[in-house]
């Protein structure tokens, strides 16, 4: 799995669904999954495509589903920087920190990052708006520094256009 594979956040309805149709999704993925040999990774990527996260609640399932034990499941989900345990905010900013980007100021650009947004890295902005990542590599080494947000790809970023569309970010919220 490369980290430039649906690293996009999922849109975010101003609802949250209900916990029944949350469950009602992950079993209908389960199902669509479970004949698929190595299902595992597929099935996490469409629930995180889906919901935005893989929620604890449902390993259990997933284990069921794929004749697979709980700490398998969970083994994977935390293996992968890439999943998510808890909903992000309603906008995920992922700064690039593999190689060519550090050479190019992504150290930089994720402090800038922190202190602007006033969040951790792996963590969401107090309003819920703004979830920061760091991903390894989005695929455009040839114009790094590079980050995501939400779907879109930025090349080139320079601590000024990070903070302009961290703003926006906010202030679209
Ligand atoms: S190292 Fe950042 S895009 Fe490849």
């Amino acid at each position: 799995m490369t980290s430039s594979q649906n690293l996009a956040s999922p849109s975010h309805s101003a609802q949250k669904p209900s916990q029944a149709s949350i469950q009602a999704s992950i079993q209908g993925l389960i199902d669509a999954h479970k004949s698929i040999p190595g299902a595992l990774l597929p099935l996490l990527h469409a629930i995180q495509d889906h919901l935005g996260y893989i929620p604890p609640a449902a390993v259990g399932d997933i284990a069921k589903g794929l004749n697979l034990s709980r700490a398998e499941v969970h083994g994977v989900i935390t293996y992968y920087h890439f999943f998510r345990s808890e909903a992000p905010g309603q906008h995920v900013v992922q700064v690039c920190r593999a190689e060519a980007c550090q050479a190019c100021g992504a150290e930089e650009l994720m402090a800038l990052a922190e202190k602007t947004l006033g969040c951790a890295s792996h963590s969401t902005t107090v309003s819920g708006s703004v979830t920061l990542e760091p991903v390894y590599c989005l695929g455009m080494c040839a114009s790094s520094p590079a980050i995501q947000v939400d779907d879109k790809m930025h090349a080139r970023v320079t601590p000024h256009k990070l903070t302009q569309l961290l703003r926006q970010l906010e202030a679209s919220a």
